[in-house]
């Protein structure tokens, strides 16, 4: 049983003094803000829900957060890195459970914070369990999320099974990127790789990744069995972000573009030119068996590249 923990019980156990800080945001969701020597980040306790990072060297924030995200019980947020877990997308057979399962919306606890040696900020995070989240995963087991914010971005989503039984997760880190033009900007790194097209028209037809991924409409695509570092290039900010991870298989590329962003309603005006999905994922076939007290970590480290 986790003590969920008020801003002022969070920040007299473990803050460190400027560096780690619990405040209250929106509709009243704790959230630790980082500023260490490398970055600055922010982390909803909701969701365990990185909502910022920024080098201090990067003029600009490279995790993207929309202007219209509401912070509420219960409800999802646009931007950041939502932890999509332990289903991606729509569920396999129960049509009323939430898209991209519930980790992203459940209160988690901070179970320890830490100053690394090279002056990183390290947290970690772990799901608390409830009748709630039983009724839609009724598997034993402990979600952690560890983040490490220095001048790279780290986040490590580890699955335990603690039952006897194996059981099969789907997942994601759905990190919405920050850019300067959707339609400036390239994906790298997943040439050759088979895709399923999520898109309505596709209707789920699978094809080849010809050359970098560029945009000119609504993307949506599942690239299977890739386990090879994106780069995101961004010509209009003149800078590359690279996406390099473990435990993953799948990448998800996704961007709504401005029919399907308007209809969503959070993105604010033009929100979506500026940011772009790119998700270190284990989805469809590259879903994840888990045997009893057994677990498995999906890894992934965000950089800037000039
Ligand atoms: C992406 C999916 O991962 O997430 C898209 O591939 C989906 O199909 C998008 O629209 C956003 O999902 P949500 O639930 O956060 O609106």
């Amino acid at each position: 049983m986790f003590i969920l923990g008020s801003p002022e019980e969070l920040n007299n156990r473990l803050s460190m003094k400027d560096r780690l800080t619990f405040g209250k945001a929106g509709d009243g969701l704790v959230v630790a803000e980082i500023d260490n020597p490398h970055a600055t980040a922010s982390i909803c306790l909701q969701g365990g829900h990185v909502t910022a990072w920024q080098p201090k060297s990067a003029a600009q924030p490279v995790v993207w957060l929309s202007k219209l995200a509401k912070f509420a019980p219960g409800k999802s947020i646009r931007g950041g890195a939502p932890v999509c877990w332990p289903w991606f997308g729509a569920h396999a057979t129960e049509v009323g459970f939430p898209g991209h399962g519930y980790a992203r919306t459940v209160p988690w606890a901070v179970t320890q914070a830490v100053s690394l040696a090279d002056d990183a900020t390290q947290i970690t995070l772990e799901l608390i369990n409830s009748d709630q989240t039983r009724a839609l995963w009724s598997h034993p087991c402990k979600l952690s999320l560890e983040v490490v914010v220095g001048r790279t971005l780290k986040l490590t989503l580890t699955t335990g099974n603690l039952g006897d039984d194996a059981f099969v997760i789907s997942e994601a880190l759905h990190t919405y990127l920050q850019i300067g033009d959707i339609a400036q900007t390239r994906v790298l790194g997943l040439e050759g790789c088979e895709f399923l097209d999520k898109t309505v028209a596709a209707d789920g037809v699978r094809r080849r990744q010809e050359g970098p991924v560029t945009f000119t409409e609504e993307t949506d695509r599942i690239y299977l069995n890739t386990t090879t570092d994106c780069v995101i290039e961004d010509t209009q900010l003149a800078r590359r972000i690279r996406i390099a991870k473990s435990g993953s298989r799948s990448t998800v590329v996704w961007t709504p573009w401005t029919e399907k962003a308007d209809k969503m309603g959070d993105f604010g005006p033009d929100g979506w030119r500026t940011m772009v999905c790119v998700e270190s994922a284990n989805a469809l076939e590259n879903a994840v068996t888990i045997p009893g007290h057994g677990s498995h970590s999906m890894s992934v480290e965000y950089s800037l590249e000039n």
